[in-house]
């Protein structure tokens, strides 16, 4: 598949089918995540895979409650995976510290959607979801205090092969050449 059609592609997928993925595809997922560059080439990150039903469906009930409920359909993704922040190296902390960025959100956002795309090719649908109870996952899953839960992953074949029109902002609003200069 071209680059530019993987691109528009992928989108958040909300609705699987009830059917498993090959452990093969997200291996092929995690190898396009491991191969995404990082700052000082630092690889703050790791990566839980949950495949076993009812790990994943206790994992899947903390990105949800009865007050905030979009996140359920998690419930539905055969695969779930968790996108760890584990410490930078020394120099991408220094780095950090001495310019004011967070590089280490930074390399987890590229290595996120490294994920993502692969996983089109494999005619696989994800959606990343940022909204969970990280404390909650933390406990099921015994995962160290000092490490954080970035995102969870959601996996799996999608109902629908259609692609939603993109709602994005316009080049204009975005972009401009040799000065600051946007269209509001
Ligand atoms: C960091 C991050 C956190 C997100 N969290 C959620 C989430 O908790 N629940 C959800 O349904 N979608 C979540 N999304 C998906 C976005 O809503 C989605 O990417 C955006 O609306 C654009 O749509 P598209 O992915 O279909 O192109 C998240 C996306 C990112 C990048």
């Amino acid at each position: 598949m071209k680059f530019s059609d993987l691109v528009k592609k992928r989108q958040s997928v909300r609705e699987y089918l009830d059917k498993p993925v090959e452990r093969e595809k997200v291996e092929h997922c995690l190898e396009a995540a491991r191969l995404a560059p990082s700052a000082n080439n630092s690889q703050p990150w790791s990566f839980i895979v949950i495949d076993d039903l009812k790990l994943k469906e206790a994992v899947a009930r903390k990105t949800f409650d009865r007050v905030i409920s979009f996140n359920r359909f998690s419930l539905q993704a055969p695969v779930l995976i968790l996108l760890l922040s584990e410490r930078p190296s020394f120099f991408s902390r220094i780095g950090s510290a001495v310019k004011d960025k967070q590089f280490n959100l930074i390399d987890i956002g590229i290595t996120a959607e490294h994920l993502c795309l692969q996983a089109v090719e494999e005619g696989l649908g994800t959606c990343m979801l940022g909204w969970f109870n990280e404390r909650g996952v933390k406990k099921l899953l015994n995962i160290p205090s000092q490490i954080r839960v970035e995102l969870i992953i959601t996996m799996g074949y999608p109902v629908s092969d259609e692609i939603e029109p993109k709602e994005r902002k316009e080049i204009n609003q975005i972009r401009s050449y040799n000065s600051y200069e946007l269209q509001k």
